[in-house]
């Protein structure tokens, strides 16, 4: 997990000098989040944990800056530990099927209870407006309303859970009526059926129907982890569909990040663009990972039918094809086919149905903090689509599993592809020694670095 260091350019630091160039640095770092941001759909998750935790003040001055940025919210809360808190003040059993709370007439009275709490608590939130703080001058609206139509989930293993539900539809016109006014829309885990009843659902499901149904661009969970774990432990910023589908089969994570991930994993595959999991203990957790290019938590894509992967001898020819013109138009330094043979461990490659669209390679000498991303390259037919982008990610990930600190790229054309995704300029004299003996002089390549 990575939160802005002191020194970080992101940071716009505390320095007290009014021309500190960190803050007017960090703004602009921002600006294509912000452009970007304006106008789309965010399908927020909130747990009953974190409201437990009393975060729903820090999390509201957020989601009021999204809202003032354009962004269209719609926020879904959950109740579970309200719920169990309710259940344990009237001495009620709690009682689960599958992992599903069995909820009978007066466990029912209960999740409204703590539902109704919890709407009026947020609601009461978005409402200040004091001076210095972050919502002085706010003014969000939020709307909430028999938005979700929900059926029993019916009989499991025996067992009637009665009022436990599942969603059957979303009402999207009245959702997006509310957001084209400008509010922010507020779903309860409740759902209503035709027969005029109340069912119970989970935040993770209503959050996931809504997204789906909203077509939404992103739908972003805040949950009690870091996000998902690789083997090593390490938290992965970006995951396909297919590796989220490894990992859910693996045991490397647990069960709570599990069903999450599940959660996500189902927006994507009906037509969600991207689906996160941040930590919310994280003050801030929401805008480090929409506004840092490398995230906090863990982000899954949409499956496209490229795939981003560890390359194989026989992807050479198809490096090759990609490297060669640039080679000989000289963006690209001349490799001999043997040495690519020779590192293709070091190389990562994306491919489209069987055709390879982009590679990058991580060089690096046991016992350095500082490695090299070399030969990254997209073939002139698909740049522009981000692909330089997950590359990147994806090497930068690398980098980090295998302990290095800080990367650095040689470059004498795309230094402002780098720049604007937190490159600094450097010299040869920070090379590592070992590669400081075989930089060209003559090419003149700039030096960028980047700490990880
Ligand atoms: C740099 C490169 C890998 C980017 O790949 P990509 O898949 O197009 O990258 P993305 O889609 O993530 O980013 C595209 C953005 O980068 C910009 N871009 C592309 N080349 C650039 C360059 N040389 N300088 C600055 N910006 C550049 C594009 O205009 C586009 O901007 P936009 O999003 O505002 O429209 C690709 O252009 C390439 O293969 N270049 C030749 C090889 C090279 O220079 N490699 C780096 C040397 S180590």
């Amino acid at each position: 997990m990575s939160t802005p260091e002191p020194d970080d350019p992101a940071d716009p630091g505390e320095s007290g000098d009014p021309t500190d160039p960190r803050f007017v640095n960090w703004l602009r770092t921002v600006a294509p989040y912000i452009h970007a941001f304006r106008g789309r759909t965010f399908v927020i998750g909130v747990p009953g944990e974190l409201i437990a935790e009393d975060r729903v003040d820090k999390l509201v001055h957020d989601l009021s800056l999204l809202s003032a940025l354009g962004v269209r919210l719609v926020l879904v809360y959950g109740s579970r530990p309200q719920v169990v808190e309710q259940l344990r003040l009237r001495r009620l059993e709690d009682r689960y099927v599958d992992s599903l709370r069995v909820t009978d007439a007066a466990v029912l009275e209960c999740v409204k209870e703590a539902s109704g709490e919890i709407r009026l608590d947020i609601e009461a939130s978005f409402s200040q407006g004091l001076p210095n703080t972050p919502m002085q001058y706010s003014t969000v609206r939020v709307v909430s309303g028999n938005f979700v139509t929900a059926r029993p989930s019916g009989i499991i293993d025996g067992v009637d859970l009665q009022y436990t539900g599942t969603v059957r539809k979303i009402d999207t016109r009245a959702i997006r009526f509310a957001l084209d006014g400008g509010a922010i829309v507020l779903l309860s885990p409740l759902g209503f059926s035709p027969t005029g009843e109340a069912f119970n659902l989970t935040m993770e499901d209503v959050s996931s129907a809504a997204a789906i149904a909203l077509d939404a661009d992103k739908l972003l969970y805040l949950i009690e982890r870091e996000g998902v774990p690789d083997e090593s432990g390490e938290i992965v910023s970006e995951l396909s569909e297919l590796d989220a589908a490894r990992v859910l089969e693996s045991d490397v994570i647990d069960d709570d990040t599990a069903y999450y991930l599940r959660h996500a994993l189902k927006a994507c595959r009906q037509g969600v663009a991207r689906a996160h999991l941040v930590p919310f203990r994280v003050d801030g957790g929401l805008l480090l990972e929409l506004f840092r290019h490398e995230g906090l938590g863990t982000m899954l894509v949409e499956e496209t039918l490229e795939a981003l992967r560890e390359a194989r001898p026989d992807d050479i020819g198809g490096i090759l094809a990609i490297i060669r013109p640039m080679e000989e138009d000289g963006t690209l330094v001349k490799r001999d086919h043997s040495l690519i043979e020779r590192d293709i461990d070091r190389y990562s490659v994306i491919e489209h149905d069987g055709v390879i669209l982009g590679c990058a390679a991580l060089y690096h000498q046991p016992g350095e903090r500082l490695g090299e991303m070399a030969c990254l390259a997209v073939s002139p037919a698909a740049q522009g689509q981000g692909d330089g982008d997950r590359l990147l990610r994806h090497i930068e990930h690398r980098a980090r599993r295998a302990g290095l600190s800080r990367l650095y790229v040689l470059t004498t054309r795309t230094m402002h592809w780098f720049l604007k995704r937190g490159f600094q300029v450097s010299s040869p004299a920070e090379l590592p020694e070992s590669r400081r003996a075989t930089y060209d002089a003559n090419r003149r390549s700039q030096v960028l670095i980047k700490a990880l």
